[in-house]
């Protein structure tokens, strides 16, 4: 189905910097994988018309969905630290006892390729029931060359095996080691395996965790140097627990995005606002963790950054595969509107990301489209464990 035209469908096509672009009466035509036109039937050129029709019965069509933020890519399961965080343990006092993402690190280290991959489809699975068509996947649970190295190839195997773009990071520097200094961490492990992954193609962005459980703003610089060195773009797990100036560091190496940001002050959004970094909420941990503090979404707008959202899909702090749900915690936790809710999860997320040829219903993008059971976008939002997803066009494909 390579040239293609929908019919009667009511497109939102987050098109122009503000409001949900809706076209009532519209059609999309799809040629060569790509959208050649969006908009409404009357103004359809003519070279269309002899393309292959299906109607879509007014039906609702969005630019497929875009998780920016997803630890997909793991074993074992942190069921046990979540029985101890309701009996009162912190996520830091889990960490700094050598369980958190320790406890992930030894699982996927011992999990064969295989387990990892099966471990990551399933999760991938329901990303794609919900109408998404790409999904950032970091690594960051090896803290070792070789698992490090695995994480990124069963990442790249996902998207031979479903029709979906996968967009890859190296989280090498996401804790330290047990029994290692940061530095000495940085210096024979995590920098040199950045160094191979890229050499690879096994990276598109590089991330990091600043945090006082995690790594300080300098050994990030350290990380984001090399990034630097090998063209490679930034973006940081940032002033999640803590205000560690992170965002600001960020911004300084011209980050695509900074993330979490519950903590983030006046000087981070600032800096973050004329780097244009996206900041990326991720409601799902903050619900999880039980946290309390906010991230400042209001300061954001007034300084005009662009925010996306995000599942964090990961087994300590946001073990969920709904960005549907992540959307609606972003409306009812952090008062984001339905459509800044679905712009986070689609041109905004491609910001984050770094990609310009999805997240927007307009020519040139490429054709990867949610369509939906409903005709009013505020629903995809608004409902809470229900995706009425109708169909998912992946490339101009139908999936
Ligand atoms: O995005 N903040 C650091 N990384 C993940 C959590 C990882 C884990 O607990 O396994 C996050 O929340
Ligand atoms: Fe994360």
């Amino acid at each position: 189905m390579r040239d293609h035209i929908y019919t009667d469908a009511t497109l939102a096509t987050l098109a122009d910097p503000q409001g949900w672009g809706m076209i009532a009466d519209g059609v999309i035509a799809i040629q060569d994988g790509r959208i050649a036109y969006a908009g409404a039937s009357g103004a359809m050129p003519a070279r269309f018309a002899d393309f292959g029709k299906s109607s879509l019965g007014g039906r609702l069509v969005t630019p497929g969905l875009i998780d920016c933020h997803t630890h997909l890519v793991y074993a074992g399961s942190r069921a046990r630290e979540f029985e101890l965080r309701l009996e009162g343990a912190s996520y830091e006092e889990i960490a700094r006892a050598g369980g958190g993402i320790f406890s992930t690190v030894e699982a996927t280290r011992t999990a064969s390729d295989e387990e990892l991959l099966d471990g990551a489809l399933a999760r991938l699975d329901r990303l794609l029931a919900e109408g998404v068509c790409t999904v950032e996947i970091k690594s960051g649970y090896g803290l070792d060359r070789e698992t490090e190295l695995r994480m990124l190839r069963v990442a790249s195997r996902l998207a031979e095996l479903r029709p979906v773009r996968i967009s890859k990071t190296f989280l090498g520097a996401h804790a330290i080691p047990r029994g290692m200094e940061a530095n000495d961490y940085l210096d024979t492990i995590c920098l040199p395996t950045l160094r191979e992954a890229a050499s690879e193609g096994l990276v598109d962005m590089v991330d990091g965790f600043c945090e006082n459980i995690a790594f300080t703003p300098a050994q990030i610089r350290r990380v984001f140097d090399v990034a630097a060195e090998l063209g490679l773009p930034v973006k940081l797990h940032a002033e999640q627990l803590s205000d560690q100036g992170g965002a600001a560091l960020a911004a300084e190496y011209g980050a695509l995005s900074a993330e979490h940001l519950e903590f983030v002050g006046a000087d981070g959004i600032a800096a973050m606002a004329k780097a244009g970094t996206v900041a990326v909420i991720l409601p799902g941990a903050f619900y999880f963790l039980g946290e309390t503090r906010k991230p400042p979404i209001q300061a954001f707008r007034d300084a005009g950054v662009s925010m996306a959202l995000a599942t964090d899909s990961n087994p300590g702090s946001s073990p969920m595969t709904s960005l549907l749900l992540a959307m609606n915690m972003g409306a009812t936790l952090f008062g984001l509107t339905p459509e800044e809710c679905l712009r986070g999860a689609t041109v905004n997320a491609a910001r984050a990301l770094g990609l310009s040829d999805v997240g927007r219903l307009a020519a040139g993008q490429v054709a990867d489209l949610a369509i939906w059971d409903v005709t009013d976008p505020a629903e995809l939002t608004y409902r809470i464990g229900d995706a009425p997803l109708h169909k998912r066009i992946f490339g101009g494909v139908e999936c």
